[in-house]
């Protein structure tokens, strides 16, 4: 399935909030064009209503794909609109945390393929991480198709089995999180140390997307990238004895932050 299928048979997004919209800006700067989309959304952005989408009206009978970007606790009110399409050519792509395949399979007919999606927000300046799985209807074209789309908010990653969503939730979905808490921590021990609290956000916000850019770019790996800046009994060991520590430092803390989120994806998928 190319985008010019797409385009002729039609794309539905279903809730157009910060994901919905941050793929929708990055399919219609890529091509699509605006006819050939139809938005459902309850209180559509002024931006979503400038572009000249399909707002609220009539869906197609059987258009090529139907992005799923409403809040999970949503779904049951939202997903009725769109049963005439189940059981049909018709690809369902979904990016709602917790909602299982099977829920989908259940409520749209087992014989629609069906994508499972996870993406994380930095997606919104289309440098997001996206995992997906598809069900057993869902072809390797289907799979490329969803790819395709996906990569207009960043990188894509296939996975082997459903069950390795929640995992990928308590990492790459949650991450950013742990990593703008970490930002702050950064600011606030600067602060401690006397800096003002503009400088030392300035400090440590750029030092970590500076410290990101590298790890993504420079080719080797993070342990050696640490290991490069850390001479013997210089600044960067006596701090990193303490971060590093087995017992008391990071690497638990890291451990049990990613488990705590792991748990509570399960938990949401079990309602
Ligand atoms: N944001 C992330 O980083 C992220 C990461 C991974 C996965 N996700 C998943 O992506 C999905 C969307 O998240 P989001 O952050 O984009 O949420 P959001 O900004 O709240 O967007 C959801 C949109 O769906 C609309 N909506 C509500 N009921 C609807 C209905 N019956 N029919 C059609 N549209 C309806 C909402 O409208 P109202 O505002 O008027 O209710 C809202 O515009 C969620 O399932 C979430 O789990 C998000």
């Amino acid at each position: 399935m190319t985008m010019d299928d797409i385009a002729a048979r039609g794309l539905v997004l279903l809730g157009c909030g910060k994901m919905g919209s941050a793929m929708l800006m990055g399919w219609l700067a890529g091509g699509l064009p605006a006819g050939s989309v139809y938005v459902r959304d309850p209180a559509p952005s002024d931006w979503l209503s400038g572009t000249g989408v399909h707002l609220n009206t009539d869906l197609p009978v059987e258009p090529a794909i139907v992005l799923i970007a409403v809040k999970p606790q949503m779904m049951a009110e939202a997903l009725p609109v769109l049963l005439p399409m189940g059981n049909g050519e018709t690809l369902f792509l979904s990016v709602a945390a917790g909602t299982s395949i099977a829920t989908y399979e259940r409520v749209l007919g087992a014989e629609s393929p069906i994508i499972r999606a996870m993406p994380n927000t930095p997606a919104a300046i289309g440098r997001g991480i996206t995992a997906i799985i598809g069900n057993a209807h869902a072809s390797a074209d289907h799979l490329d198709a969803a790819e395709t789309l996906l990569s207009a908010v960043g990188q894509v990653v296939r996975l082997d089995a459903e069950s390795q969503m929640d995992a990928v939730t308590g990492v790459s979905g949650s991450g950013p999180a742990y990593v703008f808490h970490m930002i702050e921590c950064l600011a606030q021990a600067g602060e401690a140390q006397g800096l003002s609290s503009d400088l030392a956000l300035e400090l440590a916000r750029t030092t970590v997307a500076g410290a990101g850019a590298l790890a993504m770019n420079s080719g080797e790996s993070p342990e050696q990238l640490r290991v490069n800046v850390t001479s013997p009994n210089g600044t960067t060991q006596a701090g990193l004895d303490i971060l590093m520590d087995e017992a008391t430092g990071l690497p638990p803390l890291i451990e049990r932050t990613v488990a705590a989120a792991v748990n509570r994806s399960r938990e949401l998928a079990n309602g």
